[in-house]
């Protein structure tokens, strides 16, 4: 029986090592958790969904998949009512605002024994300016097509001490340049599309950030990787 598992969440599952114990918050349908325990690639999953509706359906999708005895289920907001003895989380299919609140909440996974695997719907340049701000250091950045849209999926770590982003990077990562694959060129396109249009539809208006964003941002298509990218995917 095939799971059926999104591009989106296949990125995600491709950051898990094999043996991790997983904790998947908001899992919804509970896909993700069970693709990685019948793959062999998670130990354990806990599942939980801040919606009692969800976390029904990824209990009967674990008995239908047969891994129930792995899974452990929990009602809660974020990571509130769940235990702590998880290595990896994952938050996907959520926007940046829910996405901080679940980490404000819990500060105890400032710790270097975790690694957050983050899948953000809106407002990312705000999750990844967060992330820095808190300590969190965004090592692993990837994009990915899912239907019309592209996504990018994060691992993150704790380590206070790394080098801090530039502002203008909170919207183009250098962790996307590590391993690009075609649909990175697509990102950066589509960033600096937008950040032209604010731009054009604010003309004299313009803050000196969106600005100084663009101008960064433009100057980068020069750099090898983006500039074998763009040429590559003509
Ligand atoms: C759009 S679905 C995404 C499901 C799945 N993770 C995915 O990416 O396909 C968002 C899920 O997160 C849950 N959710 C929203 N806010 C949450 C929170 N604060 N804590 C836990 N779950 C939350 C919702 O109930 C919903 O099931």
């Amino acid at each position: 029986m095939r799971i059926p598992l999104s591009p989106r969440l296949l990125s995600c599952s491709s950051f898990v090592h094999t043996g991790d114990r997983v904790a998947d918050i908001g899992c919804d349908h509970g896909y993700l958790g069970i693709y990685l325990l019948t793959e062999g690639i998670a130990a354990s999953v806990i599942a939980s969904d801040v919606n009692e509706g969800p976390l029904q359906s990824a209990l009967k999708n674990a008995d239908k998949y047969g891994v129930r005895d792995r899974m452990s289920f929990y009602l809660s907001d974020g990571v509130r009512n769940i235990p702590r003895d998880f290595d990896v989380m994952v938050c996907a299919g959520m926007g940046a605002d829910t996405m901080i609140s679940i980490l404000d909440a819990a500060p105890w996974l400032k710790d270097s024994a975790y690694r957050l695997i983050l899948q953000c719907q809106s407002k990312t340049p705000m999750l990844r300016q967060y992330l820095d701000l808190q300590g969190w250091y965004i090592h692993k950045e990837t994009v990915l097509r899912d239907g019309r849209f592209l996504y990018t999926v994060m691992e993150v770590v704790y380590q206070p001490d790394h080098t801090c982003l530039l502002p203008w990077e909170y919207h183009f990562p250098p962790a996307l340049l590590i391993n690009p694959v075609p649909e990175t060129a697509e990102y950066y396109q589509q960033i600096c599309t937008r950040l032209r249009r604010a731009v054009m539809g604010r003309g004299e208006n313009t803050d000196t950030e969106t600005l100084q964003t663009l101008q960064a941002l433009e100057a980068l298509s020069d750099t090898p990787k983006l500039h074998w990218l763009k040429e590559e995917t003509k």
